[in-house]
């Protein structure tokens, strides 16, 4: 099975949602939260919201002013609670969206000012590949959050992905060296800006030169 067919297994309906009657009763989670601090003024900027989920960063973002997000993510039924929310919020028409691996879908997409990725790198082993991308597709910013450098970080993927492995099923998640995503980063032309964390995630805003 693909990195991203499992993805698709794991983030099914029942988690979609879960997701969703979270964010209608709180609101976006602390890194959706952080990463949309982060980017600051978004109005009329465009946006790929990579991994969206249910959408806390894009309805957040399209709710702040922004022109147009294209949404790429692995789970279907992501996407379509995204949409369902999205008809709700009113602001369909200034989103579209594509079902599948974001390295193979991103050749096909037009640049955006920002992009942005959730706790999306964890869930995929290919990290430079994703991030190459992402960055080709960035006109301006890219924000991400991802699990830090930090013990209780890297037992907690070790604890699900040991979980996983006895229940067989194929999802994994992967704990990259927030220094090898900021030279990945670097060697793309874009720097760090702004730094921010809660317990397990850490949210990095880069720009390009
Ligand atoms: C942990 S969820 C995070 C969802 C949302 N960003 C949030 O923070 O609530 C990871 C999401 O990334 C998506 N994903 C992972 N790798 C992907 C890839 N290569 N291309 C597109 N989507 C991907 C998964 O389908 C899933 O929706």
């Amino acid at each position: 099975m693909t990195c991203c067919a499992s993805a698709d297994n794991f983030f099914n309906d029942s988690h979609a949602k879960r997701d969703l009657l979270w964010y209608r009763r709180f609101g976006p989670l602390p890194s959706a939260r952080k990463i949309l601090r982060a980017l600051g003024d978004v109005h009329n900027r465009s946006f790929i919201d990579v991994g969206a989920g249910v959408g806390a960063i894009t309805h957040g973002a399209l709710l702040l002013g922004a022109k147009h997000v294209t949404v790429v993510d692995a789970s279907s039924a992501y996407l379509q609670t995204l949409l369902k929310e999205a008809r709700l919020q009113k602001h369909t028409d200034r989103i579209n969206t594509y079902h599948g691996d974001f390295v193979e879908i991103a050749p096909t997409l037009s640049k955006a000012d920002v992009i942005t990725m959730d706790r999306v790198i964890c869930c995929y082993e290919n990290v430079t590949g994703l991030l190459e991308e992402a960055c080709k597709r960035a006109a301006w910013r890219i924000c991400m959050s991802f699990p830090r450098r930090a013990w209780w970080s890297k037992g907690a993927i070790q604890g699900f992905n040991l979980v996983q492995r006895m229940r067989q099923h194929a999802f994994r998640v992967y704990y990259h060296d927030p220094e090898y995503v900021d030279q990945c980063l670097a060697d793309s032309g874009f720097v760090p800006v702004k730094f921010d964390k809660s317990i397990l995630w850490s949210v990095r805003l880069y720009e390009r030169q």
